[in-house]
């Protein structure tokens, strides 16, 4: 494909995120000829450095965290597209000046990409100055360039918050001009998921309350806060993980088929879904933290921040009445697994006379989102030999094995190259933003204001506080892990 001249503007160029995703991404993107051949990608910050330095320390981002893809003549074609402007983003000033270096730099006109990478408390002032500079408007021609903005995560830190920024983006840029992002949409399993069921047949029909028992969405961390105290303390995993990630990923499973793979039709679908889930009762959530969190740098020592949860949803529509959705996610768990389960109701009848030496599990379909990328189906089969036993086996699906050759692409690679074509579809709108919040902050403020309330401990390395257990243990079921451990077929699903 063959895109129009295009300019990538990354202000907070010198942060962790340009050097560690951003630019590896679009080299990725550039070295397999993905990217426009008119391109210029322009650094702003506030250091005092200049192009070489720049492409020193952006070498040295790519060659650590693309180390498969790097090599030297390819740097070599690429780093001339780099430019580094040294900017206050908060200074209006420097974005009039940010106007004419741009206008110098774009040999013919050009779509340009805004990228925001940096502290949530800079988006305001650089969306105020872009609007000011001229820098937003686009012109009202049929295929004039484009203007758009990337606006990073968290996009607010409660519900009112959201929407006053939504407002505030909203007085510079139009709806159809905001990218906000998800890394966890640009991730190839996550995007799987509607592949996975609508361009198949066999499975939307049992893709509800009729054969679905429960569904379980588990995203767990091994690693724990780390040198993140700080902000994790004005986060904790609410913020954190469950407005966007996990709500994003129980859209995908749950939403009705849309009916195109527009960005319009399918963010439809997503905010209607939300908007069909009950508001959380306490009695359905389950917090906890980590022992040695209070340890950790930048971490107040009586901190009531969680940093695990689990939350029981309940989806009111035609589709999931009835069927309980489980969500947990936290920090220093067991091991690292995004995993999707839909665990089937049990035949209603069982014909077969099951010995000792059997057991009976349900059909079990996993969706691995990663590490181990793939799906995963458990079900029965007669044991040879005998005469009614039965084992629960799997068939396994491996994006390795199945599309051999290059890693997945990380998912800032897809997102960098949808929001190139202009394609919104793997980004969130203002309403999906706030329908999730509207489900998350009420959770939020609960946790908050129950001081002491029960915020339960866990052991590092585990699998989070055994509340999470009961949450699931009272409606009879118990967490299941289906991801990434066994390849060989044999039932990989963990009883507590
Ligand atoms: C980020 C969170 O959005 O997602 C981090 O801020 C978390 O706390 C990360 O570690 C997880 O992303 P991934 O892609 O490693 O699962």
């Amino acid at each position: 494909m063959t895109y129009p001249p295009t300019t990538i503007v990354i202000f907070g160029a010198s942060g962790d995120l340009t050097h560690r995703k951003l630019i590896p991404a679009l080299y990725n993107l550039y070295h397999k000829g993905r990217l426009p051949e008119e391109l210029t990608i322009l650094g702003f910050a506030r250091r005092p450095w200049d192009d070489a330095f720049f492409h020193s320390q952006l070498q040295e981002g790519v060659q650590t965290f693309s180390a498969e893809s790097y090599d030297d003549q390819t740097w070599e074609r690429f780093a001339p597209k780099v430019h580094y402007f040294q900017g206050n983003l908060t200074a209006p000033e420097d974005f009039t000046r940010l106007a004419e270096t741009l206008t110098a730099l774009e040999r013919t006109p050009a779509n340009r990409l805004y990228y925001l990478a940096t502290a949530p408390n800079f988006f305001e002032p650089v969306i105020a100055s872009l609007g000011t500079a001229g820098l937003a408007q686009e012109a009202l021609e049929e295929g004039a360039p484009w203007r758009h903005v990337v606006i990073e995560k968290p996009f607010g830190t409660d519900l009112p918050s959201a929407q006053h920024l939504n407002q505030f983006v909203h007085t510079v840029f139009g709806e159809k001009q905001i990218y906000r992002i998800d890394h966890y949409l640009g991730k190839e399993t996550s995007q799987n998921i509607l592949f996975f069921r609508f361009a198949n047949t066999i499975f939307e029909p049992v893709w509800n309350r009729r054969y679905v028992d429960n569904v379980q969405i588990t995203v767990a961390e091994s690693v724990d806060v780390g040198h993140r105290g700080d902000y994790y303390e004005s986060a904790g995993v609410l913020r954190d993980m469950f407005q966007n990630h996990l709500l994003q990923l129980l859209s995908l499973v749950a939403m009705e088929p849309p009916a195109s793979f527009q960005a319009d039709a399918v963010r439809n679908e997503k905010v209607k879904l939300l908007s069909a889930v009950r508001p959380i009762e306490a009695s359905d959530t389950v917090a906890g933290q980590y022992e040695a969190y209070l340890e950790t740098d930048g971490v107040s020592p009586n901190s009531r921040t969680p940093t695990y949860a689990a939350l029981k949803l309940n989806i009111d529509n035609w589709r999931w009445k009835g069927v309980p959705f489980y969500l947990r996610s936290g920090k220093a768990m067991k091991r690292k697994t995004t995993e999707i389960i839909i665990e089937f109701q049990k035949p209603p009848h069982l014909m077969f006379g099951l010995s000792g030496a059997s057991e009976f599990s349900p059909n079990v379909l996993s969706l691995c989102i990663q590490p181990d990328e793939g799906i995963h189906l458990q079900f029965q089969a007669k044991t040879p030999g005998s005469d009614e036993d039965m084992r629960s086996v799997n068939m396994q699906f491996h994006y390795q094995d199945a599309f051999e050759g290059d890693p997945l692409p990380d998912a800032y690679e897809r997102l960098l190259e949808e929001a190139i074509q202009a394609d919104a579809s793997l980004f969130t709108r203002s309403d999906g933003i706030e329908a999730a919040w509207q489900l998350i902050d009420p959770v939020i403020r609960l946790w908050e204001n129950e001081k002491s309330g029960p915020l339960s401990k866990y052991n590092p390395g585990g699998w989070g506080p055994f509340q999470a257990e009961e949450l699931l243990s009272r409606d009879g079921h118990f967490w299941r892990t289906g991801c990434g451990q066994h390849p060989s077929g044999i039932t990989l699903n963990v009883k507590p």
